[in-house]
């Protein structure tokens, strides 16, 4: 049996992904911060409230709980909001990542498993997407 972390496991994926590892005997804790996840989701493990981004959390909960693996699906995963919001998006997907594989290595937790889906925009969005990136990584430059 192994103990699995999963992010996001109160959101839609998480939550039949701790349904799974349970049938197949393994023990699952769930990291989610409840923005789009729900708390009755989280039924085949222990809900540990928290965010991604959150190096110390994260350290704490991989000091207090030996982990094998993670399986990382704590997102924001709507294409629209994400052209209207970039830095958001940003910030919890690329930044919140980081964060956790850092707290990983940290940890010596060996394996991720990683679930991400990437949207091609229509070709007429391109160009405000564009702007949009381009403005991102100019803000990033300035500071
Ligand atoms: N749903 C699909 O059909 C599908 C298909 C392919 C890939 N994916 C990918 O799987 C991942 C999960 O998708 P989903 O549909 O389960 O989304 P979801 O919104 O149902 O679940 C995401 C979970 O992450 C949590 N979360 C968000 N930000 C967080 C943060 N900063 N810290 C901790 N928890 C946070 C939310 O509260 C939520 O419970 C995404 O990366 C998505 O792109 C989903």
């Amino acid at each position: 049996m192994a103990r699995i972390l999963i992010t996001g496991g109160a959101g839609y994926v998480g939550s039949h992904c701790a349904k799974e590892l349970a049938a197949s005997g393994h023990e699952s804790i769930v990291f989610d911060n409840l923005l789009f996840g729900h708390r009755d989701l989280v039924r085949w493990g222990n809900l540990i409230e928290g965010d991604i981004r959150d190096a110390a959390a994260l350290s704490a909960l991989f000091a207090t709980h030996p982990i094998d693996a993670v399986m990382h699906f704590a997102a924001l995963a709507y294409a629209g909001e994400s052209v209207q919001a970039p830095d958001r998006y940003y910030d919890v997907n690329v930044n919140g990542t980081r964060v956790l594989l850092e707290a990983m290595v940290r940890a010596c937790v060996p394996v991720i498993v990683f679930f991400l889906r990437a949207v091609r925009p229509p070709p007429c969005r391109k160009s405000s997407i564009r702007r949009a990136l381009l403005g991102h990584c100019d803000r990033r430059r300035a500071r």
